[in-house]
């Protein structure tokens, strides 16, 4: 299996670093517009080899598509932070343009490749390579849920003092401050969550999962890479090695909770095909208006990046 990550910044050098040390794929291939930045951390990638122990072998490309060829999953985490005095409409259009680039240089290469974005905003990232890939909506797709579930477990692991192994959860919609907790999915082993901890606790956790991507920037004056870049890795993993996982990903609705043309995050089946299948919960009437709300503000955002289009058109 080929792999090809995308941007060998923080989140693309950690996700190839996990691919690699988990031996995910046997070939993985990281390539930046930097000069020598992929090779450079592909090498060191690649050094590693010999000390932990497994066979992967990563390289490194400076914007050489052609190194990519025929990958069957491509990880996109090219992108720009937001900088101060940049307003995120500035956000979209510079991400857009690397996105669309970016997106268009790899179907060349790699017409069958499976497309996972990373860059942020997410979910209209996500759409922007699905416009520009011109491919199934099964095989483009976001990560934002597995992350965003992974910080809610983590933080109900640290508050029970239990394994985060054991916590199981699914939270929706977009990878912001709308994002749809769903404690009534959540167990501890099978167990309830809500049989273990108070619902003011449960409330202050859900409240710091929406903003745990903020946190992280306060803490480090850039945004996080280890749980991203591993959450990743972890969709790759589902669809390298067919595992039939079910994650929360940003997927494009055809219907799906009454929704369509839409890219947002719901319980699939991740597999060798991509997106297998939509998992549709039976939310209740107010997980329903919250997974509608967060839709509004992911709408309000494509419809940035659809007026800009029509505008360059
Ligand atoms: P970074 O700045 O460390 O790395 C970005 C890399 O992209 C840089 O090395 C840059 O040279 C490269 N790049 C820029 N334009 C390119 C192009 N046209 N072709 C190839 N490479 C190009 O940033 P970091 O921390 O790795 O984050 C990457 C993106 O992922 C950001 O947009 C960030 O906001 C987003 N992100 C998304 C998360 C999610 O849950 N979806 C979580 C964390 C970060
Ligand atoms: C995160 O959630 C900023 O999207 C990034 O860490």
């Amino acid at each position: 299996m080929k792999v090809t990550v995308v941007g060998a910044g923080n989140v693309g050098a950690t996700c190839a670093d996990v691919l690699a040390q988990r031996e995910i794929a046997n070939e993985i291939v990281l390539l930046d517009i930097k000069e020598g930045v992929a090779e450079g951390k592909a090498l060191d990638i690649w050094q590693t080899a010999p000390i932990n122990l497994y066979d992967s072998r990563t390289v490194g490309s400076t914007n050489d598509y052609s190194k990519t060829a025929d990958s069957d999953v491509v990880v996109i985490t090219s992108g720009l932070p937001r900088k101060p005095g940049m307003s995120r409409d500035d956000l979209i259009a510079t991400n857009a343009g690397i996105v669309k680039t970016v997106t268009e240089n790899v179907v060349k290469y790699s017409p069958n490749a499976i497309i996972i974005v990373v860059s942020n905003p997410l979910d209209v990232m996500t759409y922007c390579a699905y416009l520009n890939a011109k491919i199934d909506s099964k095989r483009v797709f976001g990560m934002a849920g597995v992350l965003d579930t992974a910080r809610y477990r983590a933080f109900l692991a640290t508050e029970l003092n239990v394994s985060p192994k054991d916590i199981q959860a699914v939270l929706m919609g977009g990878h912001g401050d709308t994002m749809v907790p769903l404690p009534r999915y959540t167990t501890v082993a099978g167990i309830p969550v809500t049989e273990l901890i108070s619902e003011e606790k449960l409330n202050e956790i859900i409240e710091r999962t929406k903003f745990g991507g903020g946190e992280i920037v306060k803490l480090l004056g850039t945004s996080a890479w280890y749980a991203p870049g591993a959450a990743a890795a972890q969709m790759v993993e589902a669809i390298v090695r067919d595992q039939k996982r079910i994650f929360p990903v940003c997927a494009w609705l055809d219907g799906e909770y009454g929704m369509k043309e839409i890219f947002l995050g719901v319980p699939v089946v991740l597999g060798k095909n991509g997106i297998e299948k939509i998992i549709e919960l039976d939310l209740n009437d107010a997980e329903k208006a919250l997974l509608e709300e967060s839709a509004v503000a992911v709408k309000s955002v494509m419809a940035v990046l659809d007026t800009m289009n029509a505008t360059n058109a």
